[in-house]
């Protein structure tokens, strides 16, 4: 039998794809995979040696022959690792929005994409998962797909705040141009690019708080006989 995903959860960033996933995880006593932390991974030890998506076959075999780990709790110890690489905890550089278009380019290769499909399934197996291809790609049969959507303006806010969290020096104007480069490489790339997928529940989550984007998955779960 092929590994499914109990809820999917795709949208672009800064959505609050993550954090109303890992509520909705805990409420639904379910893991938590969150696949942007493979990509961001794979591209920080990239970034430090030196490959660029231009160089697809060293892409490639570093997507196919790291040894990346990522917590699956839904609600990890603050400060805890949450991913490591070949045994090093490399949680600390993950969210450099100066990667913007390292990211964006490694995620937009078909081998890359590819390599990392297996530790996916094998990590989200009946979790709640949050990606871009979650619900199209990854998890084709999973019984509940969601989709989180929010206007660019609220969603370089949002990031620009979980960020400041954990680093009070960060620009929220840097910010808010990186997440648009992603957006923007992210919806145009060929293979796998950020969609709707078919049978999703669409939430429009500006102006909504995240207790009532919850209220309003949970109901979704509801509906295919999740979470009671
Ligand atoms: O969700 P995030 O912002 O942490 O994702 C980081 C990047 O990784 C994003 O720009 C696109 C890519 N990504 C992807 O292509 N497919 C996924 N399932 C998750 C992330």
């Amino acid at each position: 039998m092929t590994a499914t995903a109990a809820v999917t959860i795709d949208g672009p960033a800064g959505a609050g794809k993550t954090t109303v996933g890992r509520q909705l995880a805990a409420a639904l006593g379910r893991p938590l995979l969150d696949t942007g932390l493979l990509y961001r991974a794979l591209a920080v030890i990239a970034r430090r040696r030196g490959v660029g998506p231009q160089d697809r076959d060293a892409a490639a075999h570093l997507a196919r022959t790291l040894a990346i780990t990522v917590a699956t709790e839904a609600h990890p110890a603050p400060g805890a690792a949450l991913v490591r690489v070949d045994g090093e905890d490399i949680t600390w550089a993950l969210w450099d929005e100066d990667q913007a278009e390292r990211l964006s380019g490694l995620a937009a290769l078909p081998a890359v994409r590819a390599a990392l499909l297996e530790p996916q399934r094998r990590l989200g197996e009946g979790a709640v998962v949050v990606g871009r291809d979650a619900g199209s790609v990854v998890f084709p049969d999973a019984p509940c797909k969601l989709y989180l959507d929010a206007s660019p303006e609220v969603r370089a806010a949002r990031r620009a705040a979980e960020l400041r969290g954990r680093d009070a020096a960060t620009d929220p104007a840097r910010v808010g141009r990186g997440v648009q480069v992603r957006d923007r490489l992210d919806r145009s790339r060929a293979l796998a690019p950020l969609a709707v997928p078919a049978g999703a529940h669409v939430i429009a989550t500006d102006g909504l708080t995240v207790g009532e984007v919850l209220a309003a998955a949970l109901a979704a779960c509801r509906a295919h006989g999740l979470g009671g």
